[in-house]
């Protein structure tokens, strides 16, 4: 080997990080996120949800056809990609890994048919979304959501105002069941796509004389979507949105009996709300009820401003925009990252479960032993630790006492008599059990 290789070969190499938006979730966080699942899926599981888990990439026009060309999302946020024909038999297609999960559900509902069993389909799903935002705390680029569809033909009630305050009554169950209490539902109605184009109207011909005035942003979407200039957050253009035409004052009969019938439901389960006329949400599939569950921004919330925890809203047309049967719809997102970031400023450190023991050989030769009892304890349901014969007494205490509830000190003298030395950190206390009834008296 030439000298020149081995100086290249002592330098130390370029670590790799996680891409930007990205994130590890280590074992001292996991667990609070396993608690807002199980969580999640117990409390969906009481109104008749079953999981789907459908395909963390799709065709990009099941998006664009969906979300909408002109949204944000698919505009200028999408993680695209040509996927090259490698055969013949395959063919070039642009794919795109999901923004969200709404659109593959309903692709998923039309393409197995789900429509012909008649039966009102309430699905959930946990899983990673990605987006191409500018990450800042609580907003990343590879997010995960917690949602829900209710989906059916409109012969299995899916279009009944009873379903879309079933839905905000669960989430706020769930909520409750987690213990986040500061949170408020903005609430609105969107109207139906008839509804919605003679409001798109109104708000043109408004947004007209006063375009020039508006950011560049809003300008663009003054021509292309004029709904999308409702919920934009540009501070300078706010107090000129506020003055534009409401979308309640353009609701047709069915559309405002509809909201008003969502509301007298929620009046009955006592779930509150604040009716939100701005709330128009950022995707183009929604129609009639939309809504926002927003927790306080700032630091107490643990979340800067990006204050949505979830959202969702009825999509009575987005099977037809897919091509599918008329299956009317409604459904939710919850921001999980968002969730835990609340949970965690709001309770305090969620105390972590230590193992039930941990195993101390008293030197090398007792590893063998060790192991073999710390099979014997797991396969008896135990959560065990084994440390090292080479570690000094100290050290044995001190790992077992951060990680344990109990030690157990394995010396020459407990492998051949089998009867082990185990101390109760809680207590103090320090006994002699035998190893068959070691597993028993170690339960917690
Ligand atoms: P969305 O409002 O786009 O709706 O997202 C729902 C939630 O996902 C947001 O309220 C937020 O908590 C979280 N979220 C969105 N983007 C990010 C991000 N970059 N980082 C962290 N969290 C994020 C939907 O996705 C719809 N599919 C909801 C729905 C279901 N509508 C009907 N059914």
């Amino acid at each position: 080997m030439s000298s020149s290789t081995d100086k290249a070969s002592a330098k130390p190499r370029p670590t790799i990080k996680a891409v930007r938006g990205t994130r590890d979730l280590l074992p001292d966080q996991t667990p609070l996120w396993n608690h807002v699942e199980s969580t999640a899926r117990a409390v969906f599981s009481r109104y008749g949800f079953g999981e789907i888990r459908t395909p963390i990439f799709e065709d990009t026009s099941l998006f664009s056809r969906s979300v909408g060309e002109e949204t944000d999302i698919v505009s200028k946020e999408m993680f695209t990609w040509e996927d090259r024909a490698r055969a013949a038999s395959e063919k070039a297609q642009s794919l795109t890994l999901r923004p969200e999960n709404t659109a593959g559900v309903v692709r998923s509902y039309i393409e197995n048919k789900l429509g012909e069993t008649g039966a009102l389909q309430k699905l959930y799903y946990i899983g990673p979304q990605f987006r191409r935002e500018r990450p800042q705390r609580g907003r990343y680029r590879q997010f995960w959501q917690i949602g829900a569809e209710v989906i059916g033909p409109p012969s299995s009630g899916s279009e009944s105002p009873l379903r879309d305050a079933e839905l905000l009554e669960m989430l706020a169950a769930f909520l409750t069941e987690l213990r986040i209490t500061n949170w408020s539902l903005q609430l609105n109605s969107v109207g139906s796509s008839e509804d919605r184009a003679r409001y798109n109207a109104a708000l043109r011909e408004a947004l007209a004389p006063i375009k020039d005035k508006l950011t560049p942003d809003n300008q663009r979407r003054a021509e292309t979507n004029p709904l999308r200039v409702l919920d934009s957050k540009d501070e300078a253009d706010q107090a000129l949105i506020a003055a534009l035409p409401k979308i309640a004052n353009f609701l047709a009969p069915d559309s405002r009996a509809h909201f008003e019938a969502v509301l007298a439901a929620l009046d009955a389960c006592a779930v509150p709300y604040t009716i939100n006329p701005r709330l128009v949400r950022g995707l183009d599939y929604y129609t009639r009820t939309t809504f926002e569950f927003t927790v306080p921004s700032g630091d107490a919330s643990g979340l800067g401003t990006q204050n949505a925890i979830l959202g969702g809203g009825r999509y009575d047309g987005l099977s037809e925009m897919l091509g599918g049967p008329r299956a009317p719809g409604i459904g939710f997102a919850i921001g999980e990252d968002r969730l835990i970031l609340t949970l965690q400023a709001q309770t305090s450190a969620a105390s972590t479960k230590k193992l039930d023991a941990y195993i101390a050989p008293l030197s090398p030769a007792q590893n063998p032993a060790a192991l073999a009892l710390a099979r014997d304890l797991r396969a008896a349901g135990l959560s065990v630790e084994v440390g090292d014969g080479t570690f000094k007494l100290r050290k044995s205490f001190d790992i077992a006492d951060s990680l344990a509830r109990h030690i157990i000190l394995l010396g020459e003298d407990e492998v051949a008599s089998n009867i082990l030395t185990v101390k109760t950190f809680a207590t103090g206390e320090q006994v002699k059990i035998s190893r068959d009834e070691a597993a028993s008296q170690l339960k917690a």
